[in-house]
């Protein structure tokens, strides 16, 4: 198992290590390094990679100089090796959703977090970032995700994740398609009346880059992107609502 490492934007860095054995032709692990004046990163890895990906991490910049820890929602893949980064890197502290800290990181940090103010992006020297709360959007009552405003990337977590271990970044490709078939795999995504409006809220950010957690990073058309998998939920909410109602 290796980590690979690609500059997907500008000073964006997604660090990428497939697992072969969990989901057929492997599964994808993201965090992504944004090399600013004060880093961040975005998905610590599971506590047992965090050997395997500091190494990577370090290879783009000293550590000791990342000042900000964020991810997508409470579970071990985005956030298990939050405590190992912590005492790696003296100056960082963990920054998310004013819900995230009250309901679980102001207890399970090792240092304080800090509440991202949803108003205002946070100015980390070269690159500015917006903390958006998305809850249970894929999944996680604390569910948000950040969009990078220089570079115009939206770090979307689990949204759009994908089996396969595919090229860093894609310029065209059916992401919606890849993200149903993960979805029937695993079936990770809140089916709920919210989901299609959030993700349509998201595209109005109009990213010109999708930082997916499992899968490539896409620098295509994501507006549209970001509706068809929008669509793509509501019809498959709307059939659960119509079973349920038939039953
Ligand atoms: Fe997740
Ligand atoms: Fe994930």
């Amino acid at each position: 198992m290796q980590t690979n490492v690609h500059e997907i934007a500008d000073g964006v860095y997604r660090l990428s290590t497939c697992i072969p054995e969990a989901a057929p032709g492997g599964f994808t692990f993201n965090q992504y390094l944004i090399d600013a004046e004060e880093p961040l990163l975005f998905h610590t890895g599971p506590r047992q990679m965090f050997d395997l990906v500091a190494p990577a991490a370090a290879g783009v910049l000293d550590l000791e100089r990342l000042r900000w820890i964020s991810f997508g929602h409470v579970e071990s893949d985005e956030c298990g090796a939050m405590n190992r980064w912590l005492q790696a890197a003296p100056a960082a502290a963990v920054t998310f959703n004013g819900l995230g800290c009250d309901v679980s990181l102001n207890d399970l940090a090792d240092r304080p977090p800090v509440v991202a103010d949803d108003a205002t992006p946070l100015d980390i020297g070269g690159h500015r970032i917006r903390t958006i709360a998305t809850p249970h959007v894929p999944h996680g009552w604390e569910a948000q995700v950040i969009f990078d405003e220089p570079t115009r990337t939206l770090f979307c977590g689990d949204l759009f994740g994908q089996t396969g271990d595919g090229p860093a970044i894609v310029h065209d490709a059916d992401l919606v398609g890849a993200a149903l078939a993960a979805e029937d795999l695993f079936g990770a995504t809140c089916l709920t009346a919210a989901t299609a409006p959030t993700i349509r809220q998201l595209a109005d950010l109009e990213p010109r880059t999708l930082a997916l957690m499992h899968g490539p990073a896409f620098a295509g058309d994501c507006v549209t992107a970001l509706h068809d998998l929008a669509d793509a939920y509501e019809t498959r909410f709307r059939s659960t609502c119509e079973q349920g109602a038939a039953a």
